[in-house]
């Protein structure tokens, strides 16, 4: 129980990975905060939290938006008391035919003998998808961080952990320059924010994830050719996408008393960035 009297915030975590960190951390004792965009599938992870037997609220809530996240943490204070572990969970994860077109392209490219052409997705993009990329993936990181120090910093403690992705540390990666661009911002942020709040005992990390087996991953290779999901792998030594337990056991660490870790990007990837 390494997180009992605890209260956590997990944005995006009614499904995927922010509904697996949430259980990891109910799992571990803590009150469970989730938020997200979704209204359809916030009760059922609700009622999943609570079968572990510890609190949980459930809050719909658009993370883009510093009005919704205002709100959220005052329901967050009212009901539960204060926070002690954020977890800026909730993207923009890239989808869609024309998204989906471009990665397995770029799998091909990577692993197949074969002449290299551009991907052709930049000149396309228009200035709304750009600025939604922003406002999800960056803008509501800040939004949350800012609310959750407010309430760290006159206790002297808390835990910030940012989901990032290895789109934000490397090129070995078939995703869109919107989304590789706001992870790098949010890894830029986690640091800087770190060394900024670590003399107030607040701890801020990032996880830089590799490929997770959650819900747009799942769709996105089972609509794909076996030629594809072989080329996926391929780029990965380990030959097989995580799950999204072995990604919660790192957010549970990386909220717990037992490190000494600051500022830090962790990225389980198995092998795909060293
Ligand atoms: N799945 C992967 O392969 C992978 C790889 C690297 C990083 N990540 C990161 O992991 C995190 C979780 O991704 P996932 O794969 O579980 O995706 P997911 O789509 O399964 O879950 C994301 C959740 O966030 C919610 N959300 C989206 N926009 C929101 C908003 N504006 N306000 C509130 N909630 C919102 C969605 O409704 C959804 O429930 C993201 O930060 C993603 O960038 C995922």
């Amino acid at each position: 129980m390494k997180l009992k009297n605890k209260v956590a915030l997990i944005t995006g975590g009614a499904q995927g990975l922010g509904k697996a960190i949430a259980l990891a951390m109910a799992n571990e004792g803590a009150d469970i905060v989730i938020c997200d965009i979704n209204p359809k599938t916030l009760p059922g992870a609700q009622a999943e939290i609570e079968a572990t037997g510890v609190r949980c609220l459930g809050v719909e809530c658009d993370v883009s938006s510093v009005d919704s996240v205002a709100g959220l943490f005052k329901q967050t204070v009212a009901t539960c008391g204060t926070l002690d572990i954020l977890v800026n969970n909730a993207a923009l994860v890239q989808s869609g035919e024309r998204n989906e077109a471009m990665r397995s392209k770029f799998y091909k490219m990577m692993t197949t003998p074969m002449a290299k052409e551009s991907l052709g997705v930049t000149k396309d993009f228009t200035d709304e998808e750009w600025h939604r990329y922003w406002g999800v993936n960056v803008h509501a990181v800040f939004y949350c961080t800012r609310e959750a120090l407010r309430i760290m910093e006159p206790k002297k403690s808390g835990k910030i952990i940012n989901i990032a992705s290895i789109a934000g540390i490397g090129g070995f990666s078939a995703f869109h320059p919107a989304y590789c661009a706001t992870k790098g911002a949010v890894l830029a942020f986690t640091r800087s924010v770190a060394i900024e709040v670590a003399g107030a005992n607040i701890f801020v990390n990032a996880i830089a994830a590799g490929g997770v087996l959650t819900p747009p991953m799942e769709a996105y290779l089972a609509a794909a050719s076996e030629e594809t999901r072989n080329g996926l792998h391929q780029m990965i030594p380990l030959g097989r996408l995580g799950k999204p337990q072995e990604y919660a056991s790192l957010a549970v660490y990386l909220a717990s008393d037992e490190h000494y870790l600051v500022g830090q990007t962790i990225s389980p990837n198995g092998g795909m960035i060293l």
